[in-house]
């Protein structure tokens, strides 16, 4: 049997009662493949690897070694949330590393939005290959492979591990939602007791605001950029936009136009807006925010985030425009 195609029998799931009944199969299985060995799992915080980590905690507990690179480039307070729920309420056994001097480091002066992304990914592989490689006795290395990925890749998806490990650590691949989609990954997450905010996070790229903070990044605009976008998610929140608007976010490009504050010149950088519906991010259109609420967000982020002077709103569709800038 190919175990990597979903039995025509296989009921969606999209109940609390289903997700349980997926989670009590998974954890035996698990636990059968596992014995006592331990398996490593690379925590980025998105959903995949959030509910995988959850699952395997209630298989193997401890035997699960979780290891989360912030890299400088997440959103305010994500890596403090991973902290908070897999380090502290479910008692994982977590390894944080705080990278973000190196990332910040090597992309100092690099304005190519292309070799941007080479540097992020390459350096990510490189951190996490070197926590990987103090570790010792780990047998399996843990994925959130999902079902639109081996699919996407015509069923011949190089299974290759997340970080291309080094060559002498020959892990076997744990993946226990590689046959679900995302809307059952997310039910399952919440069966499992992870926060609605988590399971239900819009997607975010992996090179992160890296991709978002244009141009050469330096410290002071990107954490302009992610105070500002701090803004904008709590006020889609609170405005009842957030479960509705497919992804949002600011991006901040490396232009200042002259302003005035407190009677004063002042020069800073526009915030821009970008919310976008999808279903599959090949096309998107444009969200229709409400004036009112385009003003407050406006007078939130100009008078809370230093550096920023402008508030734009980007009305471009996909296509014209990708989703992201970069
Ligand atoms: P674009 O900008 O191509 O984005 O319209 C389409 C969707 O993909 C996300 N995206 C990425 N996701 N790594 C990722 O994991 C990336 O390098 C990357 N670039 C874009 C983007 O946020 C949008 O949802």
């Amino acid at each position: 049997m190919d175990n990597n195609k979903r039995p025509e029998s296989m009921e969606r799931i999209t109940t609390p009662a289903l997700a349980q009944a997926f989670i009590d199969e998974q954890v035996a299985a698990v636990r059968a493949q596992v014995g006592d060995k331990k398996v490593l799992l690379a925590l980025s915080g998105g959903v995949d690897s959030s509910v995988v980590a959850a699952l395997l905690i209630k298989a193997i507990g401890k035997q699960l070694v979780c290891v989360h690179v912030n890299h400088g480039l997440m959103r305010k307070g994500e890596s403090e949330q991973v902290i908070e729920v897999f380090g502290k309420e479910l008692d994982a056994n977590l390894i944080y590393i705080d990278a973000t001097d190196r990332f910040l480091d090597l992309l100092a002066g690099v304005a190519e939005p292309e070799r941007k992304r080479k540097i992020i990914g390459g350096e990510f592989i490189k951190v996490f290959d070197e926590e990987a490689s103090k570790l010792e006795g780990i047998s399996f290395l843990a994925q959130g492979t999902i079902y639109p990925d081996i699919l996407e890749s015509d069923g011949v998806k190089a299974h290759h591990n997340v970080g291309g490990l080094p060559e002498d650590m020959e892990m076997e691949l744990v993946e226990p939602v590689k046959l679900l989609y995302k809307d059952e990954v997310r039910v399952v997450g919440e069966a499992l007791g992870l926060p609605h905010a988590m399971v239900y996070r819009q997607p975010f790229p992996g090179p992160g605001l890296g991709v978002r903070c244009l141009g050469a990044i330096t410290r002071d605009r990107l954490h302009a950029l992610r105070e500002a976008d701090a803004i904008l998610r709590e006020e889609f929140d609170k405005n009842g936009l957030a479960g509705k608007v497919w992804q949002y976010f600011i991006a901040v490009p490396d232009v200042k136009s002259v302003g005035v504050k407190d009677g004063k010149r002042y020069e800073g950088w526009p915030a821009i807006i970008r919310a976008v519906n999808t279903t599959d991010a090949m096309s998107a259109t444009i969200e229709e925010i409400p004036y009112a609420l385009l003003h407050h967000i406006t007078d939130r982020i100009t008078h809370e985030v230093e550096g920023i002077n402008r508030v734009l709103y980007d009305l471009t569709p996909k296509p014209i425009g990708t989703i992201e800038w970069e």
